[in-house]
């Protein structure tokens, strides 16, 4: 499967922060924003991905990330002309996406805990996959409604009078056929071709399969000024009593396979001294010592 970051778009709810730099290339406390989502996919297995920005930003993503060969992956990157909607993504990334099935996560939904997605990304045959996530706020989201035996009967976006507390997050998985139902979309009232719509394509063809995650995982926006202060201290607090980091594609990357024990400690002799790398250097020692403990 496929891989696609969609970090466009204008931030500019977190003006003047992004003047010089897009809202996915914020810190989300000691890490760019970018890399806790393609963590997410990294360790769901995804090696093949293409990341859609700006003109202007995908420099700096380029800059950023590279073409992602020191971790065992590749990245490619395309142009978002205007910020035309989220599904707009599946045709631009067209070539990219050749005949694979497809995963597009938002670059600025931040996830941690739980196996939900690494079980669902394994699973997937055909269709399509998203998932619902309990809110307090549902009217801000897409919205997924359930009937009694917990089958998604609607989807609406941004709904004033929500029929349900399940928001659907940022990442999605389809078959090929997410192109075809992309290109023949039509722009909605506020001018973007929806991903809600997309998912409503294949809810009327009986093939969208909607898992809600459990209350162990969390979702976090980063798109507010406070928000995105949240999001930094929910990450210090987690990594400071665990002492293990979240958002870290370098692991991920050593966990799934994509990079070998060797591989990896000449990737983390490579970073300058600084706590990142005293974390990954530790991590390297202790691999050594008890092999691959956990994903
Ligand atoms: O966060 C999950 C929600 O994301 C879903 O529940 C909604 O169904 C979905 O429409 C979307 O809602 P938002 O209002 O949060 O979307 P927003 O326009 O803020 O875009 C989400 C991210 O995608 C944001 O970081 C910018 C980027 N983006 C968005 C658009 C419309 C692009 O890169 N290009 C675009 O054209």
């Amino acid at each position: 499967m496929k891989g696609i970051i969609l970090a466009g778009g204008a931030g500019s709810r977190l003006y003047p922060l992004t003047q010089v730099a897009s809202k996915q290339l914020q810190p989300v406390y000691d890490k760019p924003m970018v890399y806790y989502p393609l963590t997410v996919l990294i360790a769901s297995g995804i090696r093949a991905f293409c990341l859609i920005s700006t003109p202007q930003d995908i420099p700096r993503f380029q800059q950023l990330l590279g073409d992602g060969k020191r971790w065992g992956i590749s990245i490619e990157y395309r142009e978002q002309a205007k910020p035309e909607g989220i599904a707009q993504a599946f045709l631009i990334a067209d070539s990219f996406i050749g005949s694979d099935p497809v995963t597009l996560i938002l670059g600025d939904n931040i996830f941690f805990g739980g196996d939900a997605f690494p079980r669902a990304f394994a699973d997937f045959k055909s269709g399509a996959t998203i998932f619902a996530y309990h809110v307090t706020d549902p009217q801000r989201y897409g919205v997924v409604e359930f009937d009694a035996e917990g089958r998604a009967v609607s989807l609406e976006e941004k709904p004033a009078q929500p029929r349900s507390n399940y928001a659907v997050p940022g990442v999605y998985l389809y078959d090929n056929e997410v192109v075809g139902i992309a290109r023949s979309l039509q722009p909605s009232p506020r001018g973007e071709l929806e991903i809600t719509d997309v998912n409503r394509e294949y809810l009327r063809r009986g093939a969208l399969r909607v898992q809600r995650l459990s209350r162990g995982t969390a979702w976090l926006d980063a798109g507010t000024s406070t928000s995105l202060h949240d999001a930094s201290a929910y990450v210090q607090t987690i990594e400071k009593r665990q002492g293990m980091k979240l958002g870290c594609p370098e692991e991920a990357a050593l966990y799934r396979g994509f990079l070998s024990l060797g591989q990896f400690e000449a990737l983390v002799s490579a970073m300058p001294v600084c706590e990142y790398r005293d974390y990954l250097a530790e991590l390297a020692a202790e691999v050594r010592r008890v092999g691959i403990k956990s994903a």
